[in-house]
């Protein structure tokens, strides 16, 4: 992977540059919102490209109420595309889906970025270091590393952010804490160190990134890098209650695993089928998807979430 770490200066890249227009596909999407939102914050203009069919969502009426330009638009009209790119200082993609959105859909904006002069992109990867990860071993992250080769060529400055996992999916879909049955379920070793990063500490980095010309091509922040271990303790801290650790197996079961639940439950056209989670998580336990270094000091002013935080908050 590329240089990660952009040595810090005395002027702050955030406030030596004034707020621009930036150009939020994928805004009315929960991670889209929370950005949409932070870049507000910071005083930025921001144009929200969304389908026709959203337009006309609630998440689009509480964008117009921020002050947010909704621009309705077909991902498949390249001068239209290109229109509502001009004037941008960056484009920030906030999409979800499959090879449709993350290759396809990303291509025509990356492509509309480029004509339109827009000189930065922010793709929609927001996930673990997927950059050394084996081919076919996450097939999300496999569309994503397909598209950073398009973009890697293309005539514009881009940055991806990753976060490692939602924080938020500890208490949600992420099968790790079991507030049943008080255990902390894992594969593998408990000790190794994993990147979690609430939605809203994602979204104010990514607005502030937005706003600053000068981002390397990667940056990566955790609010609390934890192992196993660690999240068993901020269980116990956040609910007073004894949490145990439940081993089910090598990170080899894990795989066979999902190989078994891809066969039984292919789900193929679904984002987030469970197999594609039992993959996360297993490029997170193997620390084969680790972020190399932290870049959480580049903008003051975020307070990073713990994970006992974020625990406590759901008990
Ligand atoms: N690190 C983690 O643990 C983690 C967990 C969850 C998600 N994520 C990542 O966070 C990012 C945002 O996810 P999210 O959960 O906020 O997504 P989301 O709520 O599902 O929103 C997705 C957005 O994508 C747009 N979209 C969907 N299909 C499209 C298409 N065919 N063409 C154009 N636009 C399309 C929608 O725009 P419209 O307004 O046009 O409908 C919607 O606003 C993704 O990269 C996702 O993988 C990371």
């Amino acid at each position: 992977m590329a240089t990660m770490s952009a040595p810090r200066t005395d002027n702050s890249p955030e406030t030596a540059a004034a707020p621009g227009t930036i150009v939020l596909a994928g805004a009315t999407g929960a991670l889209g919102l929370l950005i949409a939102h932070q870049l507000r914050q910071r005083g930025a203009t921001v144009r929200a490209l969304v389908r026709p069919a959203a337009s006309a969502k609630a998440e689009a009426d509480s964008l117009r109420l921020q002050g947010v330009e909704v621009v309705a638009v077909d991902y498949n009209d390249a001068a239209e595309l290109t229109k509502a790119c001009a004037g941008a200082t960056c484009v920030v993609s906030a999409l979800s889906g499959l090879r449709a959105v993350i290759v396809d859909a990303q291509t025509q904006l990356l492509d509309a970025a480029v004509a339109a002069g827009v000189p930065r992109f922010i793709p929609s990867d927001f996930s673990a270091d997927f950059t050394r990860l084996p081919e076919g071993s996450n097939r999300n992250f496999d569309l994503r590393r397909e598209f950073a080769r398009r973009l890697d060529q293309a005539p514009i400055q881009a940055t991806s952010i990753f976060n490692g996992m939602f924080a938020d999916l500890l208490t949600g879909q992420a099968p790790v804490v079991l507030a049943g049955p008080r255990r902390v379920l894992y594969w593998g070793s408990p000790d190794q160190p994993l990147d979690f990063t609430t939605m809203v500490n994602t979204a104010e980095f990514t607005a502030a990134a937005a706003l600053d010309a000068t981002t390397p091509r990667y940056l990566c922040v955790a609010g609390e890098v934890a192992s196993i271990r660690g999240v068993q303790a901020a269980a116990r801290a956040a609910t007073g209650q004894e949490y145990k650790l439940f081993r089910a197996g090598s990170l080899g079961f894990l795989g066979t695993m999902i190989q078994v639940t891809k066969t039984l439950m292919p789900a193929k056209d679904d984002v987030f089928p469970p197999w594609q989670g039992m993959q996360y998580l297993h490029n997170m336990l193997s620390g084969q998807a680790k972020l190399p270094s932290l870049d959480n000091a580049r903008y003051p002013g975020i307070r990073w979430t713990s994970v006992r935080e974020v625990l406590a908050a759901k008990a």
